[in-house]
């Protein structure tokens, strides 16, 4: 077992000098939606306050509130503003319009205020008042105004869809847009993104298929707990989250129609931390776990098993519970924070927090558990990059080829005859590939991931009289 082939060992050598441009993926960006339909919230001074001590560096917003962009100005939190659904119909009639909003909301505040996208419209698609046919002629009139202020090449237009925009998502492979939205506005809207070097905005929601299927779909596939994976029979490959299987089946059906080459942003997702008794899986414990599952996922670096290459740039919904929201309870409980600004549960949100290990959920998946028992030796600040043994061989045996072969690692220790061979197990040695890996890279974030199968630890790891390096 766990023989890795000789050809892949020589490549290793003769590879160390190109680590840099093999590196997997970058770790993603995580942002957080600042959703206002309450009337209990804090003043936008103090919110962007609560932003920066969480280290929360992105924030979309759903209209152009003047106190909120006003409140953000020298922050160094870049925002996506939105031109709400309301105003399409006026935005697509005239540039004149989109000329004098794009002057009133975002040439304003910039460049104090961060601004990196326009949200044109939300969920367009499903608004009862069909403002679908407005959607792409207001993106092209927004577009232009942003040509005529010379905003164009640094700040993006984009539009965020509901994964209902999809008429099949399971298997991911057979994900495909609905037939009637495809020529109308997909294709033009896929065609607008990629000629302006923009990306799709995707809102998905993992809890809304499993609280409608929860007999059929299991709670730790849904939450990002270990679990064996589920294989899409289309293309074979293996599904360790509902939500990366929901992202794959909107790139399924991008490359449908052929715009395989468009980055998505995943501009809204979370889990309720309370719901109506028919709202199966809503709570705080499980909120905790798909978030925090979440957080570490994307931050910790590498893409979806169709696009492994590009790291997941998620915003989480939302920042509060929001009082004035209607529909079940669970709409009302989305938020990370009480309008008091305490905890609604305790999560990490940043690279620091998961790697201190200080703000773990309080019953959140297994290898975030695996993290909050290793006491952190803030002293040293040293870290180590270990296998999970959770994910299983075939994960494993894929990372330990990818560190001794593109990777770089220095596999020599654990050949058969040298110190680091025993214990003789796949996950021995792919800790010491992944930890070899490590840090070389001098613990960049990102590169303790090696597609989910690695984790970061704070204590030297212990495999039997092997010793594993530390930073260099
Ligand atoms: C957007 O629509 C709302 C509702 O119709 C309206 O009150 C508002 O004035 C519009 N905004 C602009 C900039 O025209
Ligand atoms: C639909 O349009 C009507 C009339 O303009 C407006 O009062 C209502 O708020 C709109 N509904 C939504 C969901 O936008
Ligand atoms: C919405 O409007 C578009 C064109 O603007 C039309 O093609 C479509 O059939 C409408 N959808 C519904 C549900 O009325
Ligand atoms: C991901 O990047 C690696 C290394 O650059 C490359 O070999 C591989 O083909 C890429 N995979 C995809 C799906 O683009
Ligand atoms: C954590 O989860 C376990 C089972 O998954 C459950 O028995 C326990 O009560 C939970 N603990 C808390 C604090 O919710």
């Amino acid at each position: 077992m766990s023989c890795f082939s000789h050809s892949l060992f020589v490549f290793s050598l003769i590879s160390l000098t190109s680590i840099h441009s093999t590196i997997a993926a970058d770790a993603g960006l995580v942002g957080v939606n600042y959703g206002r339909i309450a009337d209990n919230l804090p003043q936008p001074p103090k919110v962007v306050e609560l932003l920066k001590t969480q280290g929360l560096n992105r924030v979309k917003v759903y209209d152009s509130d003047s106190a909120v962009l006003t409140a953000l100005a020298g922050s160094g939190i870049t925002v996506t503003v939105a031109l709400p659904n309301e105003n399409l119909s006026s935005a697509a009639a005239d540039q004149s319009f989109t000329d004098k909003w794009v002057q009133d909301n975002v040439v304003a505040y910039q460049p104090s205020t961060q601004i990196e996208a326009i949200a044109v419209g939300n969920e367009v698609f499903v608004d009862p008042n069909n403002t679908t046919g407005f959607l792409v002629p207001a993106m092209n009139n927004v577009y232009s105004s942003l040509v005529k202020y010379k905003l164009d090449s640094s700040i993006k237009v984009s539009s965020p869809i509901a994964l209902s925009a999809l008429q099949n998502s399971y298997p991911s492979s057979a994900g495909a847009f609905k037939s009637e939205l495809i020529e109308p506005v997909i294709k033009p809207m896929l065609e607008f993104l990629k000629k302006t070097g923009s990306y799709l905005m995707v809102n998905a929601y993992p809890f809304f298929a499993y609280t409608a299927n929860a007999d059929v779909i299991s709670l730790d596939y849904a939450l990002f707990r270990d679990t064996t994976g589920v294989v899409d029979s289309g293309n074979s490959l293996k599904y360790y989250s509902l939500f990366d299987a929901q992202i794959d089946a909107v790139f399924a059906a991008m490359d449908a129609l052929k715009y395989s080459d468009l980055k998505m942003v995943v501009s809204e997702t979370g889990w309720p931390s309370k719901g109506d008794e028919n709202e199966v899986g809503a709570s705080e414990v499980n909120a905790a776990a798909y978030n925090g599952g979440l957080v570490r996922r994307a931050l910790t670096g590498g893409g979806t098993p169709l696009r492994p290459n590009d790291s997941l740039n998620i915003y989480l919904f939302a920042l509060f519970n929001e009082n004035q929201k209607t529909g079940p309870t669970s709409e009302k409980n989305y938020g990370l924070f009480y309008p008091t600004e305490e905890k609604v549960y305790n999560i990490p949100l940043t690279l620091k927090d998961l790697n201190s290990g200080q703000s773990t959920p309080v019953n959140g998946s297994k290898s975030q558990v695996v993290v909050a028992a290793t006491p952190p030796t803030a002293a040293t600040g040293q870290t180590w990059c270990v296998a999970n043994g959770n994910v299983g061989e075939e994960k494993l045996q894929a990372g330990l080829d990818y560190a001794c072969g593109e990777g770089g690692a220095d596999c020599r220790p654990i050949q058969e005859g040298s110190t680091c061979y025993h214990p003789d197990t796949t996950e021995a040695h792919a800790s010491y590939a992944f930890n070899s890996y490590y840090q070389k890279m001098a613990r960049k974030s990102g590169s303790c991931y090696f597609g989910g199968a690695a984790y970061v630890v704070t204590q030297p790891p212990k495999f039997g009289t092997c010793e594993f390096p530390t930073g260099y």
